[in-house]
């Protein structure tokens, strides 16, 4: 054969291999309102940057007449590409071969680049559409899983991995996603779950369709599986780059910084004025959010999930922070066992990979009631009180109104290694509210009272005025400084610059133990 004849094959076969499953499966994918694998990463990676690794791969089964097809590729696409200029690496399931179903040799293209991923230093971007398990391949198939999820496992904490699910992901196949840092779902195209309708049907008997079991907006709204439910493919992909403005490539880089063009000294005379004066008044915390991180910065993660704690990603004077605050517009911004779980896994990421943490505090405490208890509020509490205690990266944080009780503890407070502790002067620091602690402590003089009523407005009065403020705990250092709210994006970005040599550590261990 000459080198022309070689080179003619060599093309013939990308095209076969590019085709995947055919003209007619992608017609199908695209009907149903979706892009095939590759012009997914056509739309994510920047342009002519993808490098396509074992587009000659193919399967080895010989059963179930397997030996008579064997599709270029077997239903995946797998390589490096360039975001907003920075290496990632890819695997975009093709659904239109076999159902994007995972057999051993498709497995083993995904372990490849996770492998180099760890090596190189760099993320991980899943693209899930696939129907499980090749099911003529058995437990090959199965053992391509497990190495999956170990080397998920093993990368966690050293390189970010994103999922996404544009497709069907079921049975065992969702415990990858699973273990990633983010999963992003698409409304309508998408679902996840460990046992799909029928079986739900015959083991509980009840009725219940995909999208309702496991759809996008279930899984970022209720269970929390999915961070980010999108309206489709590309919305995904969109949010999915803009994810990545925010992250650094690996554990053992600075995420990077961007240019400003917000002045560091803005001030918002509106931060003056924005705590109510009734202390049980709802303010909206994303507001004070978006006021002091630059302008339009604030990418907000699990938006939809444990609304009365919020957490996102921002830019402050250029560089990146992860943000947790209390949310007092829903459920008076109580901590319960879903935002505290919330909470947890977005400051670990955001310790693992060398963001700075900054913690908006307004919390009346946990959640009362016999189905947090019985939910287990203690350990989710803990969770989250263990994520702020471990978190080495630098830690601020500014008490807007409330701090009460335990949650003033959790919520990076002094003692868990906070570094700067701010409030405003609206900030009111104490066991419990006023009304509360008066009805305790003064019991016996409130029932022998006169008017009780009258008596419990006048000691929860003097309460208030003696102890709902910053200044006890400011007088034992455990607040640095009361800022004038419209001060405060000039004093939180020199605070994270003074910060940024910051080094701490934890004792050498094996692992810690987080109440899971
Ligand atoms: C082999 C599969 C397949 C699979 C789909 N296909 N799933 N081939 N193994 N798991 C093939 C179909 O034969 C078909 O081939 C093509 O993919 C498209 O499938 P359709 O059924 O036509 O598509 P659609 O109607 O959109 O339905 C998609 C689907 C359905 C809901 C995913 O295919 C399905 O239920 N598949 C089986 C799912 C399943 O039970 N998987 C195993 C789960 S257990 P042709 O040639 O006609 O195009 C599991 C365990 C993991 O995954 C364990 C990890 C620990």
């Amino acid at each position: 054969m000459s080198l022309e004849e070689k080179l003619n094959k060599l093309e013939k076969m990308r095209t076969e291999a590019k085709l995947g499953g055919g003209e007619k499966r992608i017609e199908s994918q695209h009907k149903k309102g979706k892009l095939t694998a590759r012009e997914r990463i056509e739309l994510l990676v920047d342009e002519n940057s993808f490098e396509e690794f074992d587009m000659f791969v193919t399967h080895r089964s010989t059963q179930f007449g397997l030996d008579k097809q064997k599709p270029l590729g077997d239903g995946v696409v797998t390589g490096c590409g360039k975001i907003n200029g920075r290496i990632v690496y890819i695997f975009s399931q093709d659904f239109t071969v076999f159902g994007g179903s995972l057999s051993e040799a498709h497995a083993e293209k995904i372990c490849k680049i996770m492998n180099m991923a760890m090596k190189v230093g760099a993320p991980v971007i899943g693209l899930n559409d696939s129907g499980g398990a090749r099911i003529q391949e058995g437990v090959v198939s199965l053992g391509g899983y497990a190495d999956i999820f170990l080397l998920n496992t093993l990368a966690s904490g050293v390189i970010p991995q994103i999922s996404m699910i544009l497709g069907p992901c079921a049975g065992g196949a969702v415990y990858s996603p699973a273990i990633t840092d983010f999963t992003f779902m698409t409304k309508g195209t998408s679902y996840m779950f460990v046992t799909g309708p029928n079986v739900v049907k015959t083991v509980t008997h009840e009725e219940v369709t995909s999208e309702e079991l496991g759809g996008a907006v279930v899984h970022s709204s209720k269970s929390g599986v999915s961070h980010f439910a999108c309206e489709n493919e590309a919305d995904a992909i969109s949010r999915l780059k803009q994810l990545m403005r925010y992250i650094p490539q690996n554990n053992l880089e600075d995420p990077p910084t961007v240019e400003c063009t917000d002045p560091f000294d803005r001030e918002d005379e509106s931060l003056n004025h924005i705590i109510p004066e009734n202390p049980n008044q709802p303010y909206d915390m994303k507001e004070i959010i978006a006021s002091v991180v630059d302008s339009g910065s604030f990418f907000e993660v699990h938006e939809d999930y444990a609304m009365n704690i919020i957490v996102g990603f921002a830019h402050i004077g250029g560089r990146s922070i992860g943000i947790i605050a209390n949310q007092p517009a829903v459920l008076a911004g109580v901590l319960d066992s879903n935002s505290s779980i919330k909470g947890a896994r977005f400051i670990r990421f955001c310790d693992a990979f060398n963001i700075p943490l900054l913690t908006f505090e307004d919390v009346p405490g946990f959640l009362p009631g016999v189905d947090q208890e019985h939910g287990g509020i203690i350990k989710n509490g803990a969770k989250l009180l263990y994520a702020y205690c471990e978190a080495t990266v630098p830690k601020i944080t500014v008490i807007t109104r409330k701090a009460y009780g335990g949650a003033y503890d959790v919520m990076n407070s002094k003692h868990v290694r906070g570094d700067m502790n701010y409030a405003w002067p609206t900030a009111e620091i104490a066991v419990m509210g006023s009304k509360g602690a008066v009805e305790i402590i003064f019991k016996k003089e409130i029932d022998a009272a006169a008017d009780p009523e009258a008596k419990l407005k006048e000691l929860t009065d003097q309460y208030q005025v003696q102890f709902a403020n910053p200044f006890s705990a400011a007088s034992r250092g455990y607040i640095d400084d009361v800022i004038e709210p419209k001060t405060t994006r000039s004093r939180l970005i020199r605070a994270f610059k003074m910060l940024e040599t910051k080094q701490d550590s934890n004792p050498p261990k094996k692992h810690g133990n987080i109440p899971l």
